[in-house]
């Protein structure tokens, strides 16, 4: 099967319609990719990996290089989905060039398709800059984690009707620049909705309601693996606990000597 591509993504919505909602999944190691890969439409290699795998406080401090590894397991897990790959705070908000020359590296080191980064307006010179130069791009408005320090938290954001009209022209300025899609996070429902009308390419949502043209969760927080979850995210599992679990009988077992047993113990010939 050959992968996906970005065009076929962009085009899944015709004349504002996307009869096929838009399935994308976290996805940071090789294995993790190998699970997810045949069920997804993208991979998301997030920035929430800060928090996910490395147990940082936010996304701000996450590196290039972080990213450069973990797209790199990502993209040799998969055939199948789209691979997309976060570009970190402050690797690309000074500058058009600083963007390009952060997202090209990350996708000349991992086999990565396309970036993700977060803003509205203010980013759309830099979607257009990279679009025109071979980069696709997908956009992320609405809570924008790496803004967490201006924001004051990861509280649902366009509740008022000023910062609501801001949200959807900024999705408006990604568009016409180029964005072949748009996260959309953290906005009521109504608000998911006017977005997803007002823009051409298809919109993601996480916590932005059932009216985007797809859906994300963060894998970890979807399986049950990490313990602090927004209300937007839905359990399907609970992983955490199997493993505790597996711990808890290993550590009985060797500590009354019943692991090791015979059928995992080599004697001679
Ligand atoms: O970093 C991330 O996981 C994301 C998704 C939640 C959209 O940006
Ligand atoms: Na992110």
């Amino acid at each position: 099967m050959r992968r996906l591509t970005v065009p076929a993504i962009r085009d899944r919505k015709r004349d504002g319609v996307t009869a096929e909602p838009i399935v994308m999944l976290t996805a940071y190691t090789a294995r993790q990719a190998q699970l997810l890969d045949a069920h997804c439409d993208l991979l998301l290699v997030g920035d929430s990996l800060g928090q996910v795998i490395y147990g940082l406080p936010s996304s701000v401090p996450v590196t290039v290089e972080m990213m450069e590894n973990h797209a790199a397991a990502v993209v040799r897990g998969s055939y199948h989905s789209v691979v997309v790959v976060d570009l970190p705070f402050g690797s690309y908000e000074g500058s058009p060039e600083q963007a390009f020359a952060t997202a090209a590296r990350l996708l000349k080191a991992s086999g990565a398709t396309a970036i993700k980064l977060e803003g509205g307006a203010a980013m759309a010179e830099t979607v257009a800059f990279l679009v025109q130069r071979g980069i696709p791009v997908m956009g992320h408005v609405g809570l924008t984690p790496q803004a967490v320090n201006v924001l004051g938290g990861y509280g649902p954001r366009g509740r008022s009707e000023a910062e609501a009209a801001k949200i959807v022209g900024d999705a408006k300025a990604l568009d016409a620049a180029g964005a072949f899609a748009i996260v959309l996070e953290g906005v009521v429902e109504p608000l998911g909705l006017a977005v997803t009308q007002a823009v051409s390419c298809p919109t993601i949502g996480i916590g932005a309601s059932a009216r985007c043209d797809g859906q994300v969760l963060v894998t970890d927080d979807m399986v049950g693996m990490f313990e602090r979850v927004p209300r937007f995210v839905k359990r399907y599992e609970n992983v955490a606990a199997i493993i505790a679990a597996a711990a808890q009988n290993y550590a009985e077992e060797v500590r009354t000597r019943s692991f090791p047993g015979p059928d995992q113990t080599y004697q001679p010939k």
